[in-house]
C-alpha cells in the first residue's frame, strides 16, 4: 500500500532513506549468514560458558602473568608462556590480554571473559566465534599442533577502536 497518494511525486529525500534502509538490511543478512560461510557442515563448535566475576577472572591472569611472564612484552602487554591447563585471556578496550605462548602438542583450557563491556573472541586455532558478556567466561580446550602466530580478533562492535582490537597467540616448540 503506497503510503504516497497516487499522482504525487515521490519526495527525493525519503527515496533515499528507502535505499539506505534497504543496504543496511541487506548488510545485516549478509553478517548474519557469516557463520555458515565458515562452517559450510554447521558444526559451530560450543564454547562452554559459566557464570564468573570479574574481580575473579581478572586475578587469576595476574597470578598466571605474574607466574609465567617471559619477561618480554607485545607493545605494552606482558607476554606470558604458562605450562600446560588453564591459560587466561583477558577481552578490554582495545586489546586481548596478556600475549600467550603456547607449546605445540601441549593441551591448554583457554579461559576468555570480557572485562570492560562487551566484546567478541574470533580465533580460528580453537574454532571460536563467540560474543564475550562481562560476569560470564567462555572456556575451551585447545591443543595447537604447529608452531607460528595464531591471530585473533574482536568481532563485536565495542567502540571507536573496535576493528582495531585484535591480538595473537604464538605457539613455539615444546619444552620437554
Ligand atoms: Cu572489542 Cu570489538
Amino acid at each position: 500500500m503506497p503510503v504516497v497518494p497516487a499522482g504525487a511525486p515521490m519526495n527525493r529525500g525519503e527515496d533515499s532513506w528507502g535505499a539506505a534502509a534497504a543496504v543496511w538490511v541487506a548488510t545485516f543478512l549478509l553478517v548474519a549468514a557469516m557463520p555458515a560461510w565458515w562452517w559450510p557442515e554447521g558444526a559451530l563448535p560450543a564454547p562452554e560458558t559459566s557464570p564468573l566475576a570479574t574481580e575473579t577472572f581478572l586475578e587469576r591472569v595476574d597470578a598466571m602473568t605474574a607466574a609465567h611472564a617471559t619477561g618480554e612484552r607485545a607493545g605494552d602487554i606482558p607476554v606470558v608462556h604458562p605450562p600446560g591447563g588453564d591459560v587466561y585471556l583477558a577481552a578490554q578496550r582495545f586489546l586481548f590480554t596478556p600475549a600467550l605462548e603456547l607449546e605445540a602438542g601441549q593441551t591448554y583450557r583457554l579461559h576468555v571473559a570480557a572485562v570492560d563491556g562487551m566484546h567478541g573472541f574470533n580465533f580460528p586455532l580453537a574454532d571460536a566465534d563467540t560474543m564475550l558478556i562481562p560476569g560470564w567466561e567462555t572456556v575451551m580446550t585447545l591443543t595447537p599442533v604447529a608452531k607460528g602466530h595464531y591471530a585473533l580478533q574482536c568481532n563485536e562492535y565495542c567502540g571507536l577502536e573496535h576493528s582495531r582490537m585484535m591480538g595473537w597467540v604464538r605457539v613455539v616448540a615444546r619444552r620437554e
